[in-house]
């Protein structure tokens, strides 16, 4: 049999995106095991690769790999023989930091699952999960929100007047409830309300009492209930009816006159131009069952309306739009980058 002639395109082209894809696998799970392990805890002091193999009853040359893997990645850092946290893992990985996002990271695990298991995911042989979010969800929520969106949003509103004049705020599918708790330390004489699922409503009580904080809770549905009273302002961040022109109106609805109507989501807008985009959206519709809400793109819901729909929607209940403000996170739960809008709204007639 004669030998081939050698491939046009050199093997190595294929060979580049196997390694880096196999790669991001390995650095996840050493990440994984590390969180698992406590090693960023243990790492807050320093140590030397023996004192930490014998701590964690890992073998010492696996240990010694584990924290090479991580002084590569930038999570640790060497001096002479002793190995400590990197100021980014002290800051997030450390489980009592209180930027840490352990949950977040760890949170991707069911992602993976459905990843490593393609074939019956695929075929849409998942455990049904409902569209309600539990309790770790929750956590994985706050710990985003703290690292940064948090801050961003509470100083962006507090810069309007109507915020400072305003006795009431409902904090709309507010989840752990940090938003509202953050608003009402700025401005005390303001009331502050999360509207959730009862169950959700079980965390969000734990955050209220941790923060100290007078924030009150209204267990509901939005799809099906009324939002209990009236407002001076309405607060949503990523809810799911945050495009819904139903919910924007029961909003309107519950929103006293000269109120603002403050609205972060993400519009998706030119989907599925980055390979991230496209594996976000495909991750997106594993769990897009028949029964559920979801629509066909990643953090979109049956109903939605597109961005320019929804600002003209929002004019023609009433409202006008004052501002929209540009918020750019990577988000945990759903990877890569979002870029996400912020609508200040104001009820005017
Ligand atoms: C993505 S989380 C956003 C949490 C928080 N606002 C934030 O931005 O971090 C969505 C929230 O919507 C709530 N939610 C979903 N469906 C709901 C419904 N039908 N009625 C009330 N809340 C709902 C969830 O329980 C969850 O707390």
């Amino acid at each position: 049999m004669i030998i081939p002639e050698k491939p046009e395109i050199p093997y190595e082209n294929l060979q580049m995106i196997i390694e880096s894809a196999f790669n991001g696998l390995k650095i996840f799970n050493i990440l994984k095991i590390s969180l698992e392990m406590k090693i960023f805890d243990t790492l807050s002091h320093e140590h030397t690769l023996t004192e930490l193999s014998s701590k964690l009853g890992m073998d010492n040359l696996l240990c010694f790999y584990i924290l090479e893997a991580l002084l590569k990645i930038g999570l640790v850092d060497k001096t002479g023989d002793f190995y400590q946290n990197s100021k980014l893992a002290e800051i997030y990985l450390k489980s009592d930091s209180e930027y840490n996002r352990t949950n977040c990271i760890l949170s991707l695990e069911e992602n993976a699952g459905l990843w490593n298991s393609l074939d019956q995911t695929l075929q849409g042989n998942l455990e049904r999960k409902e569209e309600a979010f539990f309790p770790n969800i929750i956590q994985v929520m706050a710990e985003d929100c703290i690292a940064g969106e948090l801050q961003e949003t509470v100083n962006l509103v507090e810069k309007y007047t109507e915020f400072h004049d305003s006795k009431s705020l409902l904090d709309l599918a507010g989840g752990h409830g940090m938003y509202s708790i953050a608003f009402s330390k700025i401005n005390p004489d303001i009331e502050c309300y999360v509207f959730d699922l009862p169950e959700v409503l079980v965390e969000t009580r734990k955050y209220i009492k941790k923060y100290e904080s007078n924030v009150k809770t209204v267990p509901g549905n939005f799809y099906k209930d009324d939002f209990a009273g009236t407002y001076d302002m309405i607060f949503s961040s990523y809810n799911p009816g945050g495009k819904n022109p139903d919910i924007a109106k029961k909003a309107y609805e519950s929103l006293n006159l000269n109120g603002l109507f403050v609205n972060k989501q993400y519009f998706p807008e030119n989907e599925n131009k980055t390979l991230e985009e496209v594996l976000d959206n495909l991750e997106w519709n594993f769990t897009n069952f028949e029964k559920s809400l979801k629509g066909e793109t990643r953090y979109s819901f049956k109903g939605d309306l597109s961005f320019q729909e929804y600002l003209d929607y929002l004019k023609e209940l009433g409202f006008e739009v004052i501002d929209v403000h540009h918020i750019d996170h990577l988000n945990p739960s759903f990877g890569t980058v979002s870029r996400n809008k912020m609508i200040i709204a104001k009820k005017v007639r």
